[in-house]
């Protein structure tokens, strides 16, 4: 890759660094640990919380001393989770603020007496599936089951001739392991890393620890921390268990850890920090993810805009460049809601500033004022180094406020883009402060509509590692960088924030959107998109897309043809390539043009269906885009599909990976498939099949499920545009003739999605078959609002219906009062 400012191989170097001081840590001399035994418990019971003491049986000296005297506390947090803490009994050690990730302060109430330690004692909550039980053996261990099926979900007893597996518990060094059904459990998650396989494979370590490493490396460490799996079981031999019974395990811990996944168990080990379990007991996909990101926070509503196409490249030279870049989409009839500047349009690299010859001020505001009279919008990079330089105001301000992260009382002086730089603080208010108040400013001299935060991992290209390794390598400043900016954004324009953030935590979502980083123009890349998108749903932070045709190389016509087709469906679509390489914009060529008219065509008919399941996302954090099993979860050939996904409960993308192929593998589950493109084409089938489909060079399958009805609208140039269009339905029938469907409606930019107010409507469809007809229903929330916007139903299509006779057409009829919308078969319009 040609770039012309400090390569990422010298951020990569750094960062191996920091991994593989921590790397020899766990790789050392063997950890010669006994574990601890209960020395007393404290319950309440019925059972609320447990608490018990622990002390170290033996000493061993690898990694450091051992902490005496441990304290385990088991609580269920709510029903469905259940959480186990072991601190330091005697000290108190690092844990995730309360206000990123607010939860229980637990701690054992002094009003309940210890109580004899019996074996086994349980844990359990009547209206609750898990059960928590301790048990008192030499070492102790713990284990959490379900109740309904007795299966084990963590169970922490040790293999006592293998060190590895015993709890330890140093002030540098946690482990802590479990065993697993290896035949019967599928786990994914435990992010972030680029791979090839969504589904974990066993026999490999995990390292979770916050880097700026292009994402074009498979295996290795990236940008964001997110120490959750899911474990999806398939059935047991005693028939309990029914297959696709699911849940969730989060180790709620900041600092850096390797994950080793082995099939039949899961260590962790830890350099920091406390042990934080919870336990999600779904048991299916889409409960675990609503239990989830209940603790995280749910992820942040996105506006309407931000799910229209977005264009971006690092190395646009001027205004004019931009500008023609625009021209470009638009003289080619393809549709461009946003355009980007990465961090040429700076100042010296200085964020807050705008280059005075290249995008200076007086252009860059015509140029922003043309996209808005054209309903587009404009998104701007931002780093979170700030340039230490006495004539820059920011940097002046900054000082002023004192909000610069320190190293031994001083500002701690990086190098990014523009040469030395101090990290705001964003773990203090004032901090917080500072940041918001730039945007504020900047906003008001360049009204941008939306801010992408890069390098915040953090990112330093100074190679000299700090020492000793400290607070400095502290992962929830980064979880707040992303945050300050979304309430930056939202103080400075009164609207509904758009941020992407490359560096993510635990509960990011509540912030952000996500891109996968800097991938490279390659068909492995463009294959890696799929785990690495469905990877992020799960933690979260469902908007997130990859950089389409490719970030690092030049991209070729096929590869940026083929990754448009698929990129068109990825909850955040945006084309985005790096300094230096051949440019990508997708009219360039003709056959990405044309194909670029057609997928995108399809993707703003269903945008009203993306934006619902935003609303789906925002209120019960399911993923936008889903693995098969989301939907078919007792199907385990959907299990290890790589290569596929959903888009919600029933649409299906099923992508070209390959150079050269005019047809694809696909797998269907049961049912009948319809394409999206054209209705007539079906695939039917009773079990579970891969079906050759054809696949010309300009054509991606999407097929939609029998049992949905998707509210589509028309096509435009821009969201704005599409979102003024006639709405109108897709009754996908199955034999059952029971199809159900919903739209979320609002303005798209409020700062609330759905609450409180009435700004908003929900509409349910549902169809029936009575007789030879063929019906749909629909019950509205807050029908006032969707009447006074005029959006209204002016066709209804229905597909797999097996008597066609009469059933096209139909008329919406509302009947005011009840708030209920009825749809009414018409022999003709
Ligand atoms: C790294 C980001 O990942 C990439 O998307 C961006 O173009 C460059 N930094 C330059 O800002």
């Amino acid at each position: 890759m040609a770039i012309s400012r400090p390569p990422h191989s010298i951020l990569f170097l750094c960062s191996i660094f920091l991994s593989s001081y921590w790397l020899a840590l766990s790789s050392g001399e063997e950890v010669v640990g006994y574990g601890y035994s209960i020395e007393s418990v404290s319950v309440n019971l019925p059972g609320k919380w447990l608490s018990a003491n622990l002390s170290l049986i033996k000493n061993s000296t690898v990694y450091g001393v051992d902490i005496p005297r441990l304290n385990l506390f088991a609580s269920f947090e709510t029903e469905d989770s259940l959480r186990i803490r072991i601190t330091d009994h005697e000290n108190q050690r690092w844990e995730i603020p309360q206000d990123i990730i607010p939860r229980q302060k637990n701690s054992p109430e002094k009003k309940f007496q210890h109580q004899a330690i019996q074996e086994n004692l349980l844990l359990s909550h009547h209206n609750s599936d898990l059960l928590f039980t301790l048990h008192d053996t030499t070492p102790f261990s713990f284990s959490v089951t379900r109740k309904s099926s007795g299966d084990i979900l963590f169970d922490t007893s040790p293999d006592t001739t293998d060190a590895g597996t015993f709890l330890v518990f140093k002030d540098q060094y946690i482990q802590l392991s479990s065993t697993l059904p290896e035949h019967r459990s599928s786990l994914y998650g435990l992010g972030e890393h680029t791979k090839s396989s969504f589904k974990l494979t066993p026999n490999q370590t995990l390292t979770l620890w916050n880097a700026d490493i292009a994402s074009a490396n498979p295996d290795i460490n990236l940008y964001g921390s997110h120490p959750f799996y899911i474990d999806v079981r398939s059935l047991s031999d005693d028939g309990k268990v029914s297959a696709g019974t699911t849940h969730g395990v989060l180790l709620l811990n900041s600092n850096g850890m390797d994950i080793d996944y082995g099939g039949d168990r899961i260590t962790y080990k830890v350099i920091g920090g406390v042990i934080d379990l919870y336990v999600f007991a779904g048991p299916s996909p889409d409960m675990v993810m609503e239990q989830y990101t209940e603790l995280i926070g749910r992820p942040a509503p996105m506006p309407y805009w931000s799910f229209g196409f977005h264009q971006c490249r690092w190395g646009y030279k001027n205004v004019s460049d931009v500008e023609g870049v625009v021209a470009g989409y638009a003289k080619a009839g393809i549709p461009l809601e946003v355009m980007w500047t990465d961090i040429d349009y700076m100042d010296g690299f200085k964020d807050f500033t705008l280059d005075p010859v290249s995008f200076p001020l007086e252009k860059m505001k015509q140029f922003v004022d043309n996209l808005h009279q054209n309903g587009q919008k404009y998104v701007l990079i931002l780093d979170p180094g700030i340039a230490v330089n006495t004539t820059y105001e920011t940097y002046i301000r900054g000082m002023q406020a004192d909000i610069f992260v320190k190293r031994d009382g001083n500002p701690y002086m990086g190098v990014v883009w523009p040469g030395s730089v101090y990290f705001p603080d964003f773990l203090n208010p004032a901090g917080r402060d500072f940041w918001s108040n730039e945007i504020k400013i900047f906003q008001a001299l360049l009204p941008f509509d939306g801010l992408w935060i890069d390098m915040n991992e953090i990112s330093n290209f100074n190679t000299s590692p700090p020492t000793p390794l400290s607070t400095l390598d502290d992962p929830p400043y980064r979880i707040n960088n992303a945050g300050t900016t979304n309430a930056g954004l939202k103080n400075a324009t009164g609207k509904r924030p758009f941020v992407l953030s490359r560096s993510t935590f635990i509960g990011s979502g509540k912030y952000t959107a996500h891109w996968t980083g800097d991938n490279a123009a390659t068909w492995d890349d463009l294959a890696y998109t799929i785990p690495s998108i469905l990877n992020f749903g799960l933690f979260g932070i469902p908007m997130v897309g990859a950089d389409i045709c490719g970030f690092i190389g030049d991209t070729t016509e096929e590869l940026c043809r083929r990754w448009v087709q698929l990129g068109a469906f990825y909850p955040f679509s945006r084309d985005h390539s790096a300094i230096g390489t051949a440019r990508q914009e997708l009219y360039l060529w003709d056959s990405v043009a044309a194909t670029a008219k057609k997928v995108l065509g399809l993707r703003y008919q269903l945008l009203p269906y993306f934006y619902t399941l935003m609303y789906e996302a925002h209120i019960k954090g399911i993923p936008i885009a889903r693995p098969l099993f989301f939907s078919f979860p007792q199907d385990l050939k959907t299990y290890d599909i790589n290569s596929q996904f959903l888009i919600g409960k029933g649409v299906m993308v099923s992508p070209v990976l390959e150079s050269g192929a005019t047809s694809v593998n696909a797998y269907f589950p049961a049912g009948k498939w319809f394409d999206l493109f054209n209705y007539s084409n079906s695939v039917i089938v009773d079990t579970g099949k891969y079906i050759e489909l054809s696949a010309p060079a300009d054509h991606i399958n999407v097929h939609v499920h029998e049992g949905n009805i998707l509210a589509l609208q028309g096509e435009a140039m821009t969201t704005k545009e599409a979102r003024k269009t006639a709405f109108q339905l897709l009754v996908v029938l199955g034999s059952s003739g029971n199809s159900t469907g919903e739209v979320f409606l609002d303005d798209g930019e409020s700062v609330e999605m759905g609450g409180e107010g009435k700004n908003w409507s929900f509409v349910k469809f549902y169809s029936e078959i009575v007789g030879d007809m063929a019906m749909v229903r629909s019950n509205i929330i807050n029908g006032e609002f969707a009447l006074s916007q005029k959006w209204i139903v002016t066709k209804v299509t229905f597909i797999g219906l097996e008597k066609t006779k009469g059933f096209e057409w139909y008329e919406l009829q509302t009947s005011k009062g009840n708030k209920e919308w009825k749809f009414r078969h018409q022999d003709k319009l």
